[in-house]
């Protein structure tokens, strides 16, 4: 779908709307959105979703290196056509933006994955499957027709569940495989401490998992519960137990019956990631599959340069929305040195902390081919399913349409070469 003049014409849509008394059901502001969210998700649904590391500092970090950039716009450049549209691994893009792999959607609304695969397919837009999803990546891939997505990947301790994921992703459709390499294990989130909530923990965020045949083979193999992972029974333990039964493929009862929801989630966690992944081990997923591989976690530009000598076809520059180290690095201040590392060799994308158009313009101002909207996305499915998730990622390309036409540039690559400025302190 082409997304030109998409500025002009949603802006007027939502003003004649307006003339009817009609309001958006989904906030073009942020923290708008991020608050009506807050108002209908449940309190672990947001806590799990707006949450970060530590005392947030990064995520604030992400937020603040915003308000440290800023654009410089160029006045009559004849800016009446603009073109949206990127190349990326060979494929048109409608637009510099794709969605980011968000797991556990069933936190947001009970459609999760799917209602944001079709919206992202009315759109063209890339969806990026979680390997945390709560809709196996064949059932989204199967509502996309042929809109591009791609998968992301968390290398798991069972290198055949790795390799079981890698084949799933290029049957259904994958365009390229987005290899996690930030979360070698979960990052320490004190607003789901303090609720003392994990959504895996009862059978969320594991459909990719309770779908494989390889881990299905090896739950039913598995007699022993691993250490450490029973809970002591109590009402809500067992609730939890019946929830990832009811989320089981083949039905609760028999989930129940035969134990395989309790192994499943119990394997879960005793296979979800592989601390001991290092650089060498790259070249076994490189002999894998011949899709693009990208690496998403990158902020040091040493390792963005090492991403190009391993034969990685792009990098993301991210930082997990500061949900896994505290204290790091904001992802905009990383970017420029990555750029320069990389040397255009590979497509970097970028994501952590990006709201708006205009920050998506800043980021590819300051060298990012694409990036990768994250919660907001996940705020509007949210608020309003489906169509939420279509609103605001409409709403996001809607600015960044005006708002390129605005600093003067008509295309994409003239954005990336137009000028930022940096300030000391947030204005
Ligand atoms: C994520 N992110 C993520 N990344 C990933 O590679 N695999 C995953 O399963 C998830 N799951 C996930 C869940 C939730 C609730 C959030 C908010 C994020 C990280 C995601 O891809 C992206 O890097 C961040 O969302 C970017 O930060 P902002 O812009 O959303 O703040």
């Amino acid at each position: 779908m082409s997304l030109s003049d998409i500025g002009r014409l949603r802006q007027s849509a939502i003003y004649i709307r307006g003339l009817a008394g009609e309001r958006p059901r989904v906030p073009t502001q942020p923290e708008a959105l991020e608050q009506r969210a807050r108002a209908v998700m449940t309190k672990r649904g947001f806590a799990y979703v707006a949450g970060g590391a530590g005392a947030e500092m990064t995520m604030r970090a992400n937020r603040d290196a915003f308000a440290r950039r800023q654009l410089v716009p160029r006045i009559l450049r004849n800016v009446e056509r603009r073109e949206l549209s990127i190349q990326l691994f060979g494929r048109t893009l409608p637009a510099p933006l794709l969605l980011a792999p968000v797991g556990v959607l069933e936190m947001a609304h009970p459609d999760a994955d799917l209602a944001v695969a079709r919206a992202a397919a009315a759109l063209g837009v890339p969806m990026i499957f979680s390997s945390q999803a709560s809709v196996a990546m064949e059932t989204c891939a199967g509502a996309m027709g042929q809109s591009p997505r791609w998968f992301q990947l968390y290398w798991s301790r069972m290198d055949a569940l790795m390799e079981s994921f890698v084949t799933r992703a290029e049957r259904c459709g994958c365009e390229a495989i987005v290899l996690t390499v930030d979360t070698m294990t979960l990052g320490w989130r004190p607003r789901d401490l303090d609720l003392g909530s994990l959504p895996f923990l009862s059978g969320k965020g594991i459909a990719q998992y309770t779908s494989d045949p390889v881990f299905r083979a090896a739950v039913a193999d598995a007699l022993e519960q691993p250490p450490g992972t029973a809970a002591a029974v109590t009402p809500a333990s067992i609730l939890a137990l019946v929830g990832a039964a009811r989320r089981y493929p083949g039905g609760m009862l028999r989930a129940l019956r035969t134990g395989d929801a309790r192994r499943a989630v119990q394997h879960f966690f005793a296979l979800f990631s592989r601390p001991s992944l290092e650089w060498n081990d790259l070249a076994r997923l490189r002999a894998l599959t011949r899709l693009p591989i990208l690496l998403k976690g990158i902020v040091h530009p040493d390792d963005a340069a090492r991403a190009v000598d391993t034969g990685m076809n792009g990098v993301i520059v991210s930082n997990h929305g500061g949900r896994q180290v505290d204290d790091s690095i904001a992802t905009l201040d990383a970017l420029p040195a990555v750029v320069a590392a990389v040397r255009g060799r590979i497509p970097v994308l970028f994501d952590s902390g990006i709201r708006t158009g205009a920050d998506s313009l800043l980021a590819i101002a300051l060298g990012a081919d694409a990036v990768c909207i994250g919660r907001p996305y996940v705020y509007g499915l949210a608020i309003a399913g489906e169509q939420g998730a279509r609103d605001v990622i409409e709403n996001i390309v809607a600015e960044l349409d005006l708002s390129m036409g605005l600093i003067g540039c008509r295309s994409v690559a003239e954005v990336r070469t137009a000028e930022v400025r940096s300030v000391t302190a947030p204005s």
